[in-house]
């Protein structure tokens, strides 16, 4: 909560703002509130009559903006969730920022392998790519990234990458194909578990307005 009791709701930057955008300004947020051609870190707004402290943050911070309690309520990919492991009361799935985690090489078949070969797999979500290895059973060395995952298998950082997928068109023009689905992903509403009690009314208000 802010220091003038306004609910603070943390919003990701980039493609997930861009979808969430018509959904707030049809709730009453004004969008200048929402705009990112502007280096304010805080904004003021109104969404069904609640005061509100807009923060744009970077989509890997919205957990711990929210789960440290500096925000009462965000919206995060699954990805990010899944990968931080937050510990985040989870109310809606926005249905919106749909894509796919998935495993991709290079399109035509696999290189042979010297024996004792342990393959490279560059990604934004070592986590989730070891647990994924580890299910499958194969040994992997997974090596951190933080963007521009396709880039990796061109010039030899790895074999594979785990990477999101929305439209396919980065895979495309980087001569790369899916070899496996990790897991579907969306968008989700988080909210702070302390904060959900404290403010349920408020926060149920923005869920409503939200919900797809
Ligand atoms: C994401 C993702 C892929 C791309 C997939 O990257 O990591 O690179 O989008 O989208 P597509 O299937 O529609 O081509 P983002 O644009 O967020 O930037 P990044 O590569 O710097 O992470």
């Amino acid at each position: 909560m802010s220091s003038d009791g306004a609910l603070v709701l943390a919003i990701p930057k980039g493609r997930l703002l861009r979808q969430l955008t018509p959904k707030l300004v049809a709730a009453g947020v004004s969008r200048d509130a929402l705009t990112e051609h502007d280096r304010r870190l805080q904004r003021s707004a109104t969404l069904d009559g609640i005061p509100l402290r807009i923060l744009l943050l970077k989509p890997d911070d919205v957990p711990t903006y929210v789960e440290y309690g500096a925000a009462d309520v965000g919206v995060v990919g699954r990805d990010v969730l899944m990968e931080r492991g937050s510990d985040l009361y989870v109310p809606m799935d926005l249905g919106i920022g749909r894509c796919s985690l998935v495993v991709a090489a290079m399109d035509g078949p696999a290189l042979p392998r010297a024996l004792g070969h342990v393959p490279r797999v560059a990604t934004k979500y070592p986590r989730l790519a070891t647990a994924y290895f580890a299910a499958q059973g194969v040994e992997v060395d997974v090596v951190y990234v933080q963007g521009s995952v396709e880039t990796a298998p061109l010039v030899g950082l790895s074999e594979m990458i785990v990477d999101l997928v929305e439209t396919g068109e980065t895979l495309r023009q980087n001569g790369l194909v899916v070899r496996d689905v990790v897991c579907e992903v969306s968008a989700v509403v988080v909210a702070n578990r302390v904060g959900m009690k404290l403010r349920r009314d408020e926060v149920s208000r923005i869920l409503r307005a939200l919900a797809p």
